[in-house]
């Protein structure tokens, strides 16, 4: 009986305080979102110092153009600011009571993360991860506590898209899910459950529309403008396909076609022209250059 109760009074006071791994776009979207809609104390670590002043002026730029569209006051800007803390090392986190991992889309490298926070962070702690394709149950597995280990997968630009897939793991509890339900309400944001297979949902049906316009342009089939005005203006996509791979990062959009691959087979094969483009280290938006230029 108890247990069927907490399936419905799972709440989030408990959680005072939210550690965010990785400063880089996402990261730093879910830390403001945090602080923001969910009133939570936010530390954000990244090891790259440079990272992190480059993530506290995102955020400060963002709340700035808020407050001058009158959509937020000067008093909630600084309340958001004064909820956010910005440190270089893991160890920080030591009394957060759940942590969000959005690094680098690298399965070695968040398995040693999980590794490594699983030592530092208290541990009736949640250990989330925001990764988009890589199995949640390989790196709960890099814990001591995958009962506490699900995946939190937010959508680019997270201030802005009202979607987060949660994913549990073969061993993540119910509890675990519930009180992650909660807290992505608490970010107002809608979540879907999705289970832990390749690309989840969102990217097993995104990747491989974004590869075959590479694949599209790869053949010839019409100019890289001509691919996303068909998608843009036919479709009534908010961007073309090649607009968001830039925006997503080709470098991204490729490790996650690898995946899909590895798990499902050749089907999902990444275009060559992506591999070429990753190749050159054309990745995007993120590197001022991939199908479009941003010089
Ligand atoms: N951060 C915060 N706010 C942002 C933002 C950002 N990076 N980018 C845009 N916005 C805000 C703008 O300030 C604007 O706000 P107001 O309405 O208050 O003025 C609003 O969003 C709309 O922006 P714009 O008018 O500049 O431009 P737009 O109407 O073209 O919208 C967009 C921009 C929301 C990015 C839209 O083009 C879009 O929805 N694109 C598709 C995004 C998408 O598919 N994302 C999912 C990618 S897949 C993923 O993330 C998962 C993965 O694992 C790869």
């Amino acid at each position: 009986a108890f247990k069927s109760l907490q399936r419905y009074y799972s709440t989030t006071q408990h959680i005072q305080t939210v550690g965010v791994i990785g400063g880089g776009q996402m990261g730093s979207g879910i830390a403001q979102v945090l602080s923001q809609a969910a009133k939570k104390n936010v530390i954000v670590v990244d090891l790259n110092k440079q990272v992190l002043e480059k993530s506290l002026a995102g955020i400060t730029s963002i709340l700035d153009k808020n407050v001058a569209k009158g959509k937020m006051s000067d008093l909630e800007k600084s309340d958001i600011l004064k909820r956010l803390s910005f440190s270089d090392s893991l160890k920080s986190l030591a009394n957060a009571d759940f942590v969000i991992e959005a690094v680098i889309e690298n399965a070695e490298i968040k398995c040693n993360i999980f590794k490594e926070l699983d030592q530092i962070v208290k541990k009736e702690a949640i250990l989330a991860t925001n990764t988009s394709s890589i199995s949640i149950t390989k790196i709960a597995a890099a814990t001591k506590r995958p009962q506490n280990v699900i995946g939190m997968h937010f959508m680019n630009p997270v201030p802005v898209m009202k979607l987060v897939e949660i994913i549990p793991g073969i061993s993540t509890s119910e509890e675990t899910q519930n009180i992650t339900n909660q807290l992505t309400k608490d970010m107002g944001k809608v979540h879907t459950v999705a289970r832990d297979t390749a690309g989840f949902i969102a990217n097993r049906l995104l990747m491989p529309y974004i590869n075959e316009a590479c694949q599209a342009v790869y053949e010839g089939l019409g100019t890289i403008e001509d691919i996303d005005t068909t998608m843009k203006l036919g479709c009534n996509m908010p961007m073309g396909p090649l607009t968001l791979a830039d925006f997503i990062g080709l470098d991204t959009c490729l490790s996650i076609m690898k995946v899909l691959q590895a798990e499902l087979g050749d089907k999902y094969k990444p275009s060559p022209l992506l591999i070429r483009y990753v190749e050159a280290g054309k990745f995007g938006k993120k590197s001022n250059e991939g199908f479009y230029s941003y010089f």
